[in-house]
């Protein structure tokens, strides 16, 4: 089968097109026809191995799955013997730790929901990984509550486009920070506000609850944006060092908290079934739309690489496959 591989760390140029062997399925396992696949932020801390305390997880020299992606929607195509869930013949939508930039993935079922017929293998593909952090980051860390004023920074991308309308569908007043070219689309999904951030300033003292999710400001910065007892909700950390990445912003806030009247929290996802259903529930009831700002083919999943990690990402960008 054709797949995106690596042999070693590296920039999106250790990205191979190539053709490898056909997984199997064990007997927990669903062996699944991908259809569609989406990259996120963590393709290329993967591809790249930094920061370096990614790599006591997924490979110390290189990475131990060789094939990138880890979010899609497809069709079960054949089922282990112990499989009660799914059969042959569904269609579903999650996450496989095995590499999605490929024809098939092998899967624990634990991580996939049934795919409903409303939404295309694209739309469903967009939803798992961004959308289940949003889901954690709004619902279970913000408890976000009808009537807050909620900052949202870097609005405009995956994770970004569902927190805004996350936020919006709890009844927050929300206010999306992204760049000029991007203003439009965050309005478009319901933001009450939208700061520009090459040429506003995100106005002090003013929002209950803030996510951080661009992830390259320093915290005080993020924290003049909060009320006396706002909360700072770290989602994204870009600007760390090569060790410890964002996770340096975390421990900054770890050790800040006792110190100060604003509460400091940081989400760590973890994927899910049950949040994964109860976000397609709020799709299927028009509530929240997965933004697709652009799709590829898997054999140009490189080039897309390299232009994501520029920051072009507007919502999730989807490999049809
Ligand atoms: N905590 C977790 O469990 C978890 C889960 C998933 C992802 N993440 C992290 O969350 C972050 C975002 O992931 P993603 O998939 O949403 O990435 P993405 O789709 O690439 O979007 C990132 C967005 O950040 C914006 N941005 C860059 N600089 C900015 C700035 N100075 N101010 C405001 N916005 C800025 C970019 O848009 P502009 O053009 O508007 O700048 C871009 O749209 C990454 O660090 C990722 O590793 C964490």
């Amino acid at each position: 089968m054709k797949a995106i591989t690596q042999d070693t760390y590296g920039q999106a140029d250790v990205l191979q097109f190539k053709d490898i062997d056909m997984p199997v399925a064990g007997p927990d396992e669903v062996l699944i026809r991908i259809r569609a696949a989406a990259i996120d932020a963590g393709t290329w801390h993967l591809m790249t191995g930094e920061p370096y305390l990614l790599r006591l997880g997924f490979g110390l020299k290189r990475p131990k799955v060789p094939v990138r992606g880890r979010e899609m929607a497809g069709t079960i195509e054949a089922a282990g013997a112990n499989v009660t869930d799914f059969k042959p013949g569904d269609d579903v939508v999650g996450t496989a730790t095995n590499g999605t930039f490929a024809e098939y993935v092998t899967a624990t079922t634990a991580r996939l929901a049934p795919k409903p017929a409303s939404l295309s293998f694209e739309q469903a593909a967009a939803i798992p990984i961004s959308g289940i952090t949003a889901v954690q980051a709004v619902r279970d860390t913000a408890k976000i509550q009808a009537g807050q004023k909620v900052l949202v920074i870097g609005a405009a991308g995956g994770v970004g486009t569902y927190i805004v309308q996350l936020a919006k569908a709890f009844g927050a007043e929300v206010t999306g920070v992204c760049s000029t070219a991007k203003t439009e689309l965050v309005q478009s999904i319901g933001a009450d506000h939208v700061i520009d951030y090459t040429s506003q300033q995100i106005p002090a003292g003013r929002y209950d609850v803030v996510f951080d999710i661009a992830g390259n400001r320093k915290l005080t910065e993020v924290r003049r944006a909060l009320t006396p007892k706002g909360m700072l909700v770290l989602v994204g950390g870009e600007n760390g060092g090569i060790w410890l990445g964002g996770m340096e912003r975390v421990l900054g806030a770890t050790l800040l908290s006792p110190f100060v009247s604003h509460r400091l929290r940081n989400v760590l996802a973890i994927e899910r079934r049950k949040d994964l259903e109860f976000l397609i529930g709020m799709i299927e009831d028009g509530k929240v739309k997965p933004v697709i700002g652009r799709t590829c083919g898997l054999a140009e999943v490189p080039g897309t690489i390299k232009d994501l990690q520029a920051g072009s990402a507007r919502g999730k960008t989807v490999v049809i496959i």
